[in-house]
């Protein structure tokens, strides 16, 4: 499958039936959470259904054989990226571990963003799950990505300007492009002003596939995305140089990533 992007509009089972085993360096799919509402935002123009008639036994029944294509669509170096909340991440996460095998697990990204209203009645519920499963792990691509700083006391910077700390054994230098990332990740939502958004309701950052798609691809790679919405997955994995698949049933959310993705503009 050589091309440099395609976005189709389809049940993603029918299409992921028809595509070629391994065929997939990354995946990352974000798809419905098992709210029980209609997802709507805004002026209301764009909206997909996430109420189940069977509640969550329905939702996984949805889930199951998709995840389990998914994993035969990786290539033995390849990376599924599931985004989750608190409602079926603990559900899905043992799916998971059976269809891949638990060793294949390498972690559970805890996304916290802050933003929005706080109840009284418990802690705020601030954060998504991003698991994350290697079709083998060990053969698996993973760059470690940095962001932020290092806590300043005590810090120091030679003559070329590398941070070190003074320690008995002597100097302890610091990485110059800062700490490596945990599986911790503080990163805004996007605020009602923000020039990203497009409309669509539960949009993702870009900053968010940024690091995704670093850490686990390199350019020219196959990422996918078979639940896109707005397409925020494509958009970034053609700004960063990969070739990338995208699928939606919703004709709203095919027109709004093809659009997407003829704005943004490639940088490597
Ligand atoms: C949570 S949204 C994805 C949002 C996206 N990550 C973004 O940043 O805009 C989930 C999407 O899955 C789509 N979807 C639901 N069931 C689907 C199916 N069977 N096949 C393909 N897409 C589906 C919905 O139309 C919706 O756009």
């Amino acid at each position: 499958m050589r091309f440099q992007g395609r976005i189709i509009r389809a049940d993603n089972l029918k299409l992921m039936a028809r595509l070629p085993e391994e065929c997939c360096d990354l995946i990352y799919v974000d798809p419905p959470f098992c709210t029980g509402k209609e997802q709507t935002q805004g002026d209301g123009r764009h909206k997909f259904a996430d109420y189940w008639p069977g509640g969550l036994q329905a939702y996984l029944e949805f889930l199951q054989p998709r995840l389990e294509r998914m994993h035969r669509l990786l290539k033995p170096t390849g990376s599924l990226y599931v985004h989750l909340d608190w409602r079926a991440v603990h559900y899905v996460k043992v799916r998971l571990d059976e269809i891949f095998g638990a060793d294949h697990f390498l972690n559970e990204i805890v996304w916290s963003y802050r933003t929005g209203g706080l109840s009284k009645r418990w802690f705020a519920r601030k954060h998504d799950t991003i698991l994350l499963y290697a079709r083998r792990a060990g053969k698996h691509k993973f760059k470690v990505q940095r962001a932020g700083a290092f806590r300043t006391d005590g810090m120091n910077y030679d003559e070329q300007g590398r941070p070190y700390k003074q320690t008995r054994a002597g100097r302890l230098y610091f990485h110059p492009d800062g700490p490596a990332l945990t599986d911790v990740w503080e990163i805004p939502f996007l605020s009602t002003v923000s020039l990203e958004r497009t409309g669509y309701p539960t949009q993702k950052p870009e900053a968010l596939l940024e690091r995704i798609i670093q850490a686990s691809s390199e350019p020219g790679d196959l990422v996918a995305d078979f639940f896109c919405g707005s397409g925020t997955t494509p958009a970034v994995a053609r700004r960063l140089g990969r070739r990338w698949l995208a699928c939606d049933i919703s004709a709203a959310a095919v027109r709004l990533t093809q659009s997407r993705v003829r704005q943004e503009k490639t940088l490597v």
